[in-house]
């Protein structure tokens, strides 16, 4: 198994001179952890693909230190005035979790965005991952450091129990701060359109951009879509996770359930199911959010045979919790 590294100033130095080797490390966001390579190096980014078990039509997102970094990746002849002044606004954002699909510099790795012509490009917000793109001299790929449909990791435990093959490094910044995914919007049009729910509200965009496209985000089918991320089957754990609200199938007893809550129960209502978590002590979404994934996975390690979890209001941050639950959720056939 990889060791957890500390992120000392030594071990951010060694990280960045393993990506500039090619080689593949585990670094903390604020968002979640991800598993950065070498953007401009297309083994590395194969190397990224193997170890999440990724198919190859799912793009990555590059990880830039500043705003200058971001328009090298970027072929600035294809933005038109509507996505300059867009792309204006979403750089306030920056360091931060908001994630910006643009036309991409040519130069960069196709296997980089799946063959498409643009690619996701976001500033983070965490002063480890911030030094390691600095010290290592290069745009850095990262998706979430967990094998593809499974839960994303919040913490550097996560990531090593995964046992990602190729992984060489896992550099420990603490507890993921937002504990969910960067919003994702491609610029352009009249106003950007939202192509994944995350820590930046919906609302919030939909303010300062004067508008927002938001199309339908569950998809049914796991064809090539706009954003593969959107597939309907993601962040799955492997028990089959169900609503509250839903009904249980025929056969399983509440002692072999799984209780997850937006907000503490009272002692009888958890005493009926085998297993029992509150995902925030008052129920503010901010703190579900940061909790979710890492409820899931204690969920989905108990002896308990399913896991049914509370839906919460899909409004401000709802929006994306109520996203990963129902992908989480979602059973085939
Ligand atoms: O918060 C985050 O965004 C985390 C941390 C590590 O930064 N990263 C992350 O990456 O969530 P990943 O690979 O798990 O999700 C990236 C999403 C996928 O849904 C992918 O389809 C979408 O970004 N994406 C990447 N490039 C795209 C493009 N050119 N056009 C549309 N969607 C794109
Ligand atoms: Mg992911």
């Amino acid at each position: 198994m990889v060791p957890i590294t500390p992120a000392t100033a030594d071990a951010i130095a060694e990280a960045a001179s393993k990506l500039r080797d090619g080689q593949i490390v585990a670094v903390p966001t604020e968002t979640v952890y991800g598993l950065a390579g070498d953007a401009t190096n297309p083994d590395a980014i194969a190397a990224i693909y193997a170890a999440k078990g990724r198919p190859s039509n799912n793009p990555l997102i590059v990880h830039v230190d500043h705003v200058d970094a971001a328009m090298r990746c970027v072929d600035e002849r294809q933005l038109d005035q509507r996505m300059r002044e867009q792309l204006e606004v979403a750089k306030d954002f920056w360091p931060g979790p908001l994630t910006t699909v643009l036309p991409r510099a040519s130069d960069l790795p196709n296997g980089l965005t799946a063959g498409s012509d643009s690619v996701a490009i976001r500033v983070p917000d965490h002063p480890v991952l911030l030094e390691v793109i600095r010290q290592s001299e290069r745009p850095l790929a990262a998706p979430s450091a967990n094998p593809s449909n499974y839960v994303s990791p919040t913490t550097a435990e996560h990531v090593a129990e995964a046992e990602l093959p190729g992984l060489s490094m896992i550099l420990d910044g603490g507890a993921c701060r937002h504990g969910l995914e960067s919003t994702i919007i491609r610029l352009g049009g009249e106003s950007p359109e939202l192509l994944r729910a995350g820590a930046i509200a919906a609302e919030t965009l939909c303010d300062v951009f004067g508008g927002l496209v938001i199309e339908h985000e569950v998809q049914a089918s796991d064809a090539v879509q706009a954003s593969p991320g959107r597939m309907s089957k993601h962040y799955s754990p492997t028990k089959p996770l169900y609503f509250a609200a839903d009904e249980l199938p025929a056969g399983i007893s509440p002692s072999r359930v799984a209780r997850l809550s937006l907000a503490p129960l009272t002692r009888q209502q958890q005493s009926a199911f085998g297993w029992y978590a509150a995902m925030s002590e008052t129920g503010e979404l901010s703190q579900v959010a940061q909790n979710l994934f890492a409820m899931i996975r204690r969920a989905d390690q108990s002896d308990c045979d399913v896991i049914l979890i509370d839906p919460c209001p899909a409004i401000g941050l709802g929006r994306a919790i109520m996203d990963r639950i129902r992908r989480a959720s979602h059973r085939s056939g």
